[in-house]
């Protein structure tokens, strides 16, 4: 077997590199747990940036691929499967929206969302209709479309010229939202809970004057809840749990247990703009994804895991407050669920990095920001664990006042 430095120095070599990836090899998981080559053990508090919210090798997830692998792996969306359809039908029962779209990518779930406002917005509008509002500090992926949606300098420096069609709002702020929105407007997009932008929560208020901006203008309102939907805020949407419902809703991360798979679900009058071969892809929505995607939403519902994401994740906010609290370097909590974030007047990463000895994945995000990402099988006893390194590890307290 290859050591850690044979594999790094490999990677060194022959991978363009993107990544500034933490110095160990992970070879296995089992449940919140992950084995490195050399057998060391670490609790997840990452599920691979929201992905493996079954945590790692869930037996059902295990024995559907398993299955599903020596049946049907691919067959192209030439041809129907016996998977697309159900998983389509399941995603618009739990959402109310009306078709969905299968996608390999959270990203490409972004671009299919605003490929199809932009036909709507021609539908309704004529060509000028076609602007996109997006929020400062969002992030909505990498690829052009979902790039120029993205407002965060960091991301886009060295890629410009983006579309130019998007005026950037700062989030919760109701004034500048509503000279942004007008007739020309299309769609706008907004993650409910910004994920890699920090764990900042849109008010329900601002969510409202979307939707009646939305309505006023013939606007599609576009969630990105590719990181905080699919359970992590404790319903199965994060539009639920903020009671505003919108017109497209983008989705992957957690959807087939790690499997690549994006969608987006749309309400009716959105999703008739489009037409046969105005929007595709090769791999999205397979046989083996889907499948797999069925049997997650069945595991969420079975072993009613939104209870144990809204019971957990209480008590994570409720000792990460503690933390607030005891810890001179930590200066709020943010989210909900299974997606929060505590906030550090120090960098985040060297805690991070000092997790890794400790036999911790934690993981930080906007220099200063540790993300909570956990698997919804996480308990109270792993709660714990994590907060006593977080503790640990960040040193010097509090002083009384
Ligand atoms: C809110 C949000 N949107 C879009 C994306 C892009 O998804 P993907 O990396 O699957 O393309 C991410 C990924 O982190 C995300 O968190």
């Amino acid at each position: 077997m290859d050591t850690f430095e044979q594999i790094a120095e490999r990677e060194r070599q022959f991978l363009l590199q993107t990544y500034n990836r933490y110095p160990i090899v992970l070879s296995r998981g089992k449940g919140v747990f992950l084995f490195a080559i050399e057998g060391k053990r670490y609790l997840d508090f990452v599920s691979g940036l929201g992905v493996n919210a079954l945590g790692h090798a869930h037996p059902r997830i295990v024995k559907a691929i398993r299955e599903q692998a020596a049946k049907l792996v691919h067959v192209s969306n030439l041809y129907y499967h016996e998977y697309q359809g159900p998983l389509a039908e399941k995603l618009c029962a739990l959402s109310g929206l009306n078709r969905a779209f299968f996608s390999n990518s959270g990203t490409e779930a972004i671009e299919g969302s605003i490929k199809l406002a932009r036909l709507a917005g021609h539908r309704a509008g004529g060509e000028a209709k076609s602007r996109l509002v997006a929020l400062e500090g969002s992030y909505h992926g990498r690829t052009f479309g979902a790039l120029s949606l993205t407002g965060q300098d960091k991301h886009r420096k060295g890629f410009e010229p983006l579309l130019e069609e998007v005026t950037f709002v700062k989030q919760n702020d109701l004034e500048g939202l509503r000279a942004a929105v007008n007739d020309d407007t299309c769609a706008i997009v907004l993650e409910p809970i910004f994920g890699e932008g920090g764990i900042f929560e849109c008010s329900v208020e601002f969510l409202r004057e979307c939707r009646a901006l939305a309505d006023r203008h013939k606007v599609a309102l576009i969630f990105d809840e590719i990181q905080c939907g699919l359970g992590r805020t404790g319903t199965i949407f994060a539009f639920q749990s903020f009671g505003v419902t919108p017109d497209i809703v983008a989705i992957a991360k957690p959807i087939a247990a790690g499997l690549p798979l994006g969608a987006f679900i749309a309400k009716e009058e959105f999703a008739s703009a489009i037409s046969p071969g105005q929007h595709g892809t090769t791999f999205g929505g397979g046989p083996l994804a889907c499948r797999v995607a069925l049997e997650f939403l069945a595991i969420v519902e079975e072993e009613k895991l939104l209870e144990n994401v809204n019971k957990v994740g209480a008590y994570l906010q409720q000792e990460l407050k503690m933390v607030v609290e005891k810890r001179a370097a930590a200066t709020g909590v943010r989210g909900r669920g299974f997606i929060q974030g505590i906030q550090l007047d120090i960098p985040a990463r060297p805690i991070v990095d000092a997790g890794l000895a400790e036999g911790v994945l934690f993981n930080s995000t906007q220099d200063t920001v540790v993300r909570f990402l956990p698997p919804f099988l996480m308990e109270e006893k792993h709660i714990d664990k994590g907060i006593r390194v977080l503790k640990k590890l960040l040193g010097k307290k509090r002083k009384a006042t």
